[in-house]
């Protein structure tokens, strides 16, 4: 790909403005000025190991994912008002074409693990219930569990409220009389503080501790984000 449709993909700046950083040395690939931006690379992932922009490693090129330990109050969307997930990044990232978009998504007031990613086919491989992967959550209740919710989960086909079709089935397991941990591996609008609705029940704090095979680690402060490496990627599907 020429360097400054990469680097304009990327959020850097237009052709234009490449070409002028590129005249002033300002990039710099395995370790030599590169002023001809009109000239092709292979778009690998060690690309930011060899190319400098502004003196700076070149950001994760197209086909990155990365977990953010989302915090209370942050919601996943490009446009809302309020805190938004993607405020954490990068200014220059929201420029990216293809777009960082969440894998699915977590309300406003559920924390824990949130995964973002460039990659469509990984997106759609993640969030699709033929893929069953698991989403594992720490639900806080405001009421006692009664003890008949992991049987009427496990056995699937309970509707949700203004739903027709009803749900797989997903596994309980109760942590306290006020806490539980539910495995789900469909993605439906609000679902689970929607089923423990459905048991005349209610959320009260909401936290996504997995996604697949890959838990939020614990030196992952709210707030924090980082890329995945490579295994953690297939880590999700393991
Ligand atoms: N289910 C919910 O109700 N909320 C979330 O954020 C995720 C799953």
């Amino acid at each position: 790909m020429r360097v400054d449709r990469l680097l304009g993909s990327m959020g850097y700046g237009s052709r234009n403005e490449m070409a002028r950083l590129g005249k002033a040395g300002g990039i710099v690939l395995d370790g030599a000025e590169l002023t001809d931006v009109s000239k092709r690379i292979a778009v690998t992932p060690d690309l930011p190991s060899r190319m400098e922009v502004d003196g700076q490693p070149l950001d994760p090129p197209p086909g990155l994912v990365l977990m953010l330990h989302k915090p209370l109050g942050m919601t996943c969307s490009h446009k809302e008002d309020g805190a938004l997930v993607y405020d954490v990044l990068p200014d220059r990232w929201r420029r990216r074409d293809p777009a960082i978009s969440t894998i699915g998504r977590l309300d406003k007031a559920t924390t824990g693990l949130l995964l973002l990613t460039d990659d469509g086919d990984l997106l759609h491989r993640v969030i699709s219930p033929k893929r069953h992967v698991a989403k594992v959550y720490r639900a806080t209740l405001a009421r006692p569990l009664a003890g008949t919710e992991a049987e009427l989960f496990a056995a699937g086909g309970l509707v949700l409220e203004g739903e027709d079709k009803p749900l797989a089935p997903a596994a309980l397991e109760v942590l306290s009389p006020v806490e539980a941990r539910l495995t789900v591996t469909e993605g439906r609008y609000h679902m689970v503080r929607r089923m423990f609705a459905a048991v005349g029940n209610h959320v009260e704090a909401l936290h996504r501790e997995r996604v697949g095979g890959l838990a939020l680690p614990d030196d992952l402060a709210p707030g924090q984000w980082r890329l995945l490496t490579p295994d953690e990627i297939d880590s999700l599907f393991a």
